[in-house]
């Protein structure tokens, strides 16, 4: 279904997303394009907040974090869907995460991205290359 043409989408950090809902979005992005229903659910259940972009009934953005509520908070699965691309969608979902109430006391708010120039926008600094990362090698499971 092509995307209406009001402008005015809503966002919700009460409305949690049916996990097929964000396969749909999931699947439209390399990096998350071999997610399956089940682990999607799994994912949904244990993150400690969501931040989804709506027209209508139709999921068309999302932004998610896990954190301590004081000291770090991690920013996940940023995605607007690409029929929605270049709409101010996901800047207002970076925005809202960064503003909600329950994460005004967190001191950091980390992610990793391919996309440094959207974040940079956002006042996200890459000065600090402190990370490092360990994947598991599906191969062995
Ligand atoms: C990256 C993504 C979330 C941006 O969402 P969007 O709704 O299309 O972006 P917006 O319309 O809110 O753009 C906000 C600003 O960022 C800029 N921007 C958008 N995508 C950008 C990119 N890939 N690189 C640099 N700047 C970008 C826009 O030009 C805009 O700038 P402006 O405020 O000066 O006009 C979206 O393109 C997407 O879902 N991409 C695929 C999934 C992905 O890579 N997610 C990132 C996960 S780390």
């Amino acid at each position: 279904m092509p995307p209406t043409l009001k402008s005015a989408f809503t966002y919700s950090n009460q409305r949690p997303p049916k996990a097929a809902q964000l396969l749909h979005l999931f699947h439209q992005a390399p990096w998350a394009k071999d997610r399956s229903l089940d682990d999607a659910e799994e994912m949904l259940q244990h993150t400690d907040l969501t931040l989804c972009a709506w027209d209508g009934e139709r999921l068309i953005g999302f932004g998610r974090v896990l954190t301590d509520f004081i000291y770090r908070a991690t920013i996940w699965d940023v995605i607007v869907d690409k029929a929605y691309q270049g709409k101010g969608i996901g800047k207002e979902i970076v925005h809202r995460i960064l503003n909600h109430p329950r994460l005004n006391r967190v001191e950091l708010v980390w992610l990793c991205t391919r996309r440094p120039g959207f974040y940079e926008k956002l006042g996200f600094s890459s000065k600090e290359q402190t990370g490092m990362v360990w994947r598991r090698s599906r191969e062995s499971c």
